[in-house]
């Protein structure tokens, strides 16, 4: 065997030549910014407490694009992806392996609000595009908010800033609150307390554990002891049917109403199964919206992913369309920042969940539902605050 190159590796090579330049790769940088794809990069938790979510939100935002027959701005895309575990530890590594390593123009990312604030100092740092499809961390929108980064999904306390007033209506003035210790479980108590304590309600107890623990028992043992009237909590991915599931075991059900921010009730009702029925939450969407944009995108959802959206999906899809309406304005070219900014801060999201729009501070100003799981389905009651924003409070751009 020879190892001097061959007329054949030779050929190869020019040919390789040629496919770069014609894909753009031997342009200037200013040049292919406009000709070569598009790199999305996304990441969220593939593993872990929230891995379904991850899934969830990577389905809406493929199916967003895909309605564009998969292009951005008439530019083809290029994936890139990273599962972030929920780790907050790896947060700033995680987004970078993104951002520097694989030059993304745009950030999509996370689910937990702990790994977003990691991407939130990258986002910062870079100025890279950076598309919230979950995570409520409110220092994303509020103190640390940025020209760079948009949410697309609901700030923590703004589904809890619903539920207190609907609890006391139902005559549940005594509660005790429960959730995970750590942003996205502490900020939905601010918002719990401030509309329970407003509509004149009393929490007797806050209870928690830390994330992604899942021993509830002696939480649930306690609650028992205490005997409120209701119990409010945050939790969710598949751990939240666990906690109705052990709720129910513990003899609890029926004697004490259980509420929840709406996460608690999404996409595990199958999990769940009778545990979850009769628990009344408040969420910016439900599966149960009976609107033509509604049915049309759960029946496309289920049939190309073969299984059902849930509020993560929408959330996901949400970002995409937002992303659309972003490079359409700016023919493709992501780099011309304040058309593109422009064209986000200004876009009406026509989403499955109702038409919404971003708030100055970059977070939908969306209507937030009341609901009640009955047999696997979250029921839409009514609307618990209209036209809600986040209170942006401390976000100066610029
Ligand atoms: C968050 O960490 O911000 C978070 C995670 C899961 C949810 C909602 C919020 O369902």
């Amino acid at each position: 065997m020879t190892t001097s190159p061959s007329r054949r590796t030779v050929l190869t090579r020019s040919a390789a030549m040629v496919g770069a330049a014609s894909s753009g790769l031997l342009l200037p940088e200013w040049a292919q910014a406009q000709s070569g794809k598009i790199r999305v990069g996304l990441m969220l938790p593939y593993s872990g407490a929230f891995a379904p979510l991850g899934v969830a939100i990577e389905n809406g935002v493929r199916m967003a694009l895909n309605e564009q027959g998969g292009k951005l701005g008439g530019r083809e895309i290029e994936w890139f992806k990273v599962d972030d575990e929920s780790d907050p530890s790896k947060g700033i590594e995680n987004a970078n392996k993104l951002v520097q390593r694989d030059k993304v123009d745009v950030l999509i990312g996370t689910v937990h609000s702990g790994v977003q604030m990691g991407i939130q100092k990258v986002a910062r740092d870079s100025g890279v595009l950076s598309l919230i499809p979950n995570a409520g961390v409110h220092a994303a929108t509020r103190s640390l908010c940025a020209p760079n980064v948009f949410r697309t999904s609901f700030s923590n306390s703004q589904p809890t800033l619903a539920l207190g007033q609907a609890m006391v209506a139902k005559g549940h003035k005594k509660a005790v609150w429960i959730t995970w210790k750590y942003a996205a479980g502490d900020e939905a108590f601010e918002g719990f307390k401030e509309s329970y304590t407003k509509a004149g309600g009393t929490i007797v107890k806050e209870l928690g554990l830390p994330f992604p623990n899942v021993e509830f028992q002696a939480l649930l043992t306690e609650i028992a002891a205490l005997k409120p009237d209701a119990v409010a909590c945050f939790f969710a991915g598949p751990s939240a049917a666990k906690f109705m599931k052990d709720f129910a075991a513990a003899g609890l059900k029926g004697k004490i109403a259980l509420y929840g921010s709406g996460f608690l009730t999404e996409g595990v009702l199958e999990a769940a199964g009778p545990a979850a029925d009769g628990v009344m939450t408040t969420l910016h969407y439900s599966d149960s919206l009976d609107t033509p944009r509604n049915n049309k995108f759960r029946l496309e959802y289920a049939k190309t992913f073969k299984m059902q959206p849930d509020v993560y999906a929408v959330q996901g899809y949400d970002t995409g369309l937002l992303l659309v309406q972003g490079a359409n304005a700016v023919k493709g070219d992501l780099s011309k920042k304040p058309e593109l900014y422009k064209a986000m801060e200004g876009a009406v999201i026509d989403s499955p969940r109702g038409k919404w729009s971003m708030s100055k501070s970059h977070n939908p100003v969306q209507d937030i539902y009341l609901r009640v799981a009955e047999k696997g389905e979250n029921k839409v009651i009514g609307v618990a605050a209209k036209a809600l924003a986040d209170s942006g409070a401390g976000c100066r751009m610029g």
